[in-house]
Order: structure tokens, then C-alpha cells, then sequence
């Protein structure tokens, strides 16, 4: 018995109870410990993962609820838009403690995979993580940077064939 998913792009199976909360299966089952225990109210984003390709808080999240499912947490964050997110995160030196910081990273990612063209402003409208260090303006720098490389116009070296 227990809850098949694909997590992190493998299939696994939680065997944590059912109705508790995706946060703990995560943490104490999986050993996934980038997803964070904040509020436990859905109101930091502190533990948000991302399921099916949108941002969510795993701590108002049940595991049956991702029965079927696909799960992503900070540790098993892959491909182009994430790349570009990470890279605008440390260019920005974003974090000061960092216990904020995987889960606006994990809701930055969906956000920006959802629409890589979109403005800063209407990512950072979907955004509404809470960081009790205030890094709010180097994150706002992140996300440019991340939008910024994804839409930069190819270099001539880029163009044409592979050299
Ligand atoms: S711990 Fe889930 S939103 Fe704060
Ligand atoms: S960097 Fe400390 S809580 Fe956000």
C-alpha cells in the first residue's frame, strides 16, 4: 500500500499516512529536506514544490492528493528554465539565512516555465512567498535575470549550425 507518484523523475511510493501532510512525507520519508517547514498555514511558501508543472505548498498538500501525480522539490530541479533560474538567483546573490530561498526558487520555476516571455511584474504577481530577511529587491533582480537570459536574442556565435 502507499501513494505511487513520480518524484523527481523517478516513480516511488509514500507510505506515509494518506491524509498528512505532503511536507513531512518529503522531509521525514524521503530525506528531501530543501523543502521547508515555515508557517505550516500555507501562507510562506517556505515549502512549496512543484506538482504537474505548478507551484504548490506541500505543507497544505496531502499525500493522497499527489496519488498519480508528478512531483518536483528543490532537490531534483532540472532543465533550461530552472538552469536560468538558479543562474539569476546566485548572480543576484539572492539569499542572506536561505531558509526562504528553495521554495521561491521552486515557485519562480513554475511560475517562468509557465510563460518564459512574460514581465517581471506578472511573475512577480504569482509569487507570494514570504522572506523574513527581506530579500525581497535581490530577488526582484533574480527574476530579471532569469527572463533576461531566457530571452536574449541568440548571439551571432550561437547561430547557424553547431562549430
Ligand atoms: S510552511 Fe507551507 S506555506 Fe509556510
Ligand atoms: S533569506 Fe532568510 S528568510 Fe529569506
Amino acid at each position: 500500500m502507499g501513494v505511487d507518484l513520480t518524484l523527481n523523475g523517478a516513480a516511488a511510493t509514500l507510505s506515509s499516512p494518506p491524509d498528512s501532510p505532503l511536507l513531512w512525507a518529503l522531509r521525514d520519508e524521503r530525506r528531501l529536506v530543501g523543502v521547508k517547514f515555515g508557517c505550516g498555514a500555507g501562507l510562506c511558501g517556505a515549502c512549496t514544490v512543484i506538482i504537474d508543472g505548478r507551484q504548490a505548498r506541500s505543507c497544505q498538500t496531502q499525500v493522497k492528493d499527489v496519488a498519480g501525480k508528478t512531483v518536483v522539490t528543490i532537490e531534483g530541479l532540472s532543465g533550461d528554465i530552472a538552469q536560468a533560474v538558479t543562474d539569476g538567483w546566485i548572480a543576484a546573490q539572492a539569499p542572506q539565512c536561505g531558509y526562504c530561498q528553495p521554495g521561491f526558487v521552486m515557485a519562480a520555476t513554475a511560475v517562468i516555465a509557465a510563460d518564459p516571455k512574460q514581465t517581471r511584474e506578472q511573475a512577480l504577481s504569482q509569487l507570494t512567498n514570504i522572506c523574513r530577511c527581506g530579500t525581497y529587491d535581490a530577488i526582484r533582480a533574480a527574476i530579471d535575470h532569469a527572463l533576461g537570459a531566457l530571452n536574449a536574442a541568440p548571439s551571432p556565435q550561437k547561430q547557424g549550425s553547431a562549430q
